[in-house]
């Protein structure tokens, strides 16, 4: 059986867009589908493109919503689907319990960076200013922390050499799109 994805945005979707190609067509096709395409801002250029790619999409605007009851709303809506993995793909929120539990070892995040290093936004950036030679990209169970749930996998990305914040995030964002479907594929498999 297929597993059911939804898949969580905040912004651009570059993210989401691989894994949604990959569902479609490439490593991901025989495991798993789509369902929706999940945003908490209208304004998320990712959901023209799920779209666009004939995939669902919802919006329940977050600002200024509570954490708990935004996450209540996002339940009622996930709940009819029959959801059995929530992939992460830069959503700008933090989880609280209501999702968690009741989606246990089953909500995922990448994060570029090595989690026990570095968590919260800029990670690029992060390891740009800190002059690395060397980081990380990290897939990880989701609990209510900022990226302090389970490491599932990690991939080293070396920046030695890269003169711009810009050629960093460009690298691994195509070693993030490779990574997180690959990473998706074993687990649709295994769990
Ligand atoms: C990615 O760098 C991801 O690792 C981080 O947020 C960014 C999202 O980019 N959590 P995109 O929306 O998938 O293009």
């Amino acid at each position: 059986m297929k597993k059911r994805i939804a898949i969580f945005i905040s912004g651009r979707g570059s993210n989401m867009e691989a894994i949604a190609g990959q569902a479609r067509d490439g490593i991901l096709r025989d495991v798993c589908e789509i369902v929706l395409v999940f945003s908490n801002r209208p304004d998320a250029a990712g959901l023209k493109i799920a779209e666009n790619m004939g995939i669902s999409t919802a919006c329940i605007p977050s600002a200024g919503k509570k954490r708990g009851e935004f996450d209540r709303d996002v339940l009622q809506l996930l709940q009819p689907l029959n959801i059995d993995l929530i992939v992460l793909a830069g959503y700008m929120r933090l989880l609280s319990p209501v999702l968690i539990r009741a989606y246990p070892d089953r909500i995922v995040n990448i994060h570029p960076a090595d989690t026990r290093a570095y968590q919260g936004i800029d990670a690029y950036a992060w390891a740009f200013d800190n002059k690395l030679p060397k980081t990380y990209i990290t897939v990880h169970f989701v609990d209510e922390g900022m990226d302090t749930g389970e490491i599932i996998a990690q991939r080293e990305l070396n920046i030695k050499g890269l003169k711009t914040l810009e050629q960093i995030e460009e690298k691994g964002l195509a070693l993030e799109h490779e990574m997180y479907s690959e990473v998706l594929r074993d687990l649709c498999k295994n769990t």
